[in-house]
């Protein structure tokens, strides 16, 4: 697809980070957007910002929708045919969070929530919206995994199971479908997204997708379980998250999150032009950002070590 004007766009996750960014660079060049998320606010400031750039007659529309859950999913199908008609020609399906890191200690609900987004939220997207772009004239499919779609770690101590599969499933089923919609419906193509670190909120938002209590105002038992988790994954660093105080511990979560959006190697709004030039190009994995084209490269040459506590430190040439 070389053009997006006048085409109707689906992007689950427009609140904040690249969601927000796909719609803003999207309405720019006149396509018509439907977003979805949990948390309405954000939603409500991307549609603001995509309305002042994008050109008159653009239709710009929110829906208040949980990917996870399947007849959320399919009310928002439902929206989308009443505003913007029966035809839809752009799905991302970009929604998710992170949470359930460890499958042996973290909560199985927590664990099966960040599964139900990163993983369900997919499916339920391309359940509820493909036939509506198989139906148009000229289709793609985009599906954001992750660089933990082929490497299911964030560090040889810090486990990262929920979303690692849930991306790994991400990344297996956009594969397969190519070769489906070659034979089903060639007019539609399909990208699987895999960013490194991109500056958005996903930390800090999270928590509140998960229902948690935000980390500055965590309860007294709480900061006790969330100092063990850290101590847990310090390594040489233990002694002093030890003598920190309660407040120290959850400024330093906060801090973590805030730099997380602040200080990485590639903005939201790169992230999404990358993107939308991978649908451009019709290329089906898209790698966003120097540390996932590192990574992916890593990865491939050494699999054995993918895991060891050294292969960790790499550096990107
Ligand atoms: N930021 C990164 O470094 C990075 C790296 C690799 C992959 N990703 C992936 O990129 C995608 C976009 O994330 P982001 O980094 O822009 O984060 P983000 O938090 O800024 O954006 C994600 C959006 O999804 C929404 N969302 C979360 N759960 C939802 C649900 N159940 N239903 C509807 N909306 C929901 C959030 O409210 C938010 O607006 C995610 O799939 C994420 O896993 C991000």
């Amino acid at each position: 697809m070389k053009d997006f004007k006048g085409k109707v766009a689906v992007v689950t996750g427009g609140g904040t980070g690249m969601g927000r960014e796909l719609c803003r660079q999207l309405s720019r060049e006149a396509c018509h957007v439907a977003m979805c998320d949990m948390l309405v606010e954000n939603m409500a400031e991307t549609k603001s910002l995509c309305e002042a750039e994008a050109p008159s007659g653009t239709t710009i529309t929110t829906h208040k929708c949980d990917v996870s859950v399947e007849r959320d999913m399919q009310r928002f199908r439902d929206e989308v045919e009443d505003s913007h008609g029966p035809l839809v020609n752009l799905l991302f399906n970009n929604a998710g969070i992170s949470g359930g890191g460890s499958f042996l200690t973290d909560e199985r609900e927590d664990w099966e929530k960040t599964f139900g987004v990163c993983w369900y939220g997919v499916y339920y997207g391309c359940r509820a919206f493909v036939p509506m772009l198989v139906a148009s004239e000229e289709g793609h499919i985009v599906n954001t995994s992750s660089v933990n779609g082929f490497w299911a770690t964030l560090g040889p101590t810090v486990p990262h199971t929920a979303y690692s599969a849930a991306k790994f499933a991400v990344k297996g089923f956009s594969e397969a479908l190519i070769g489906d919609l070659r034979v089903h419906a060639p007019h539609v193509g399909v990208s699987v997204v895999m960013p490194g670190h991109i500056g958005t909120s996903i930390a800090l938002n999270s928590g509140t997708v998960l229902g948690k209590t935000p980390v500055l105002e965590l309860s007294e038992q709480e900061v006790r379980a969330l100092r063990e988790r850290m101590m847990r994954s310090s390594g040489p660093e233990t002694e002093a998250i030890i003598n920190m105080s309660d407040e120290q511990i959850k400024q330093a979560m906060h801090d973590q999150a805030v730099r997380f959006r602040d200080n990485a190697p590639m903005a939201a709004s790169e992230a999404s032009a990358v993107i939308l030039e991978g649908v451009r190009r019709n290329s089906w994995r898209i790698l966003v950002g120097e540390d996932a084209h590192g990574l992916d490269e890593k990865v491939r040459a050494n699999p054995e070590m993918a895991y060891e506590p050294g292969f960790w430190s790499f550096d990107i040439e």
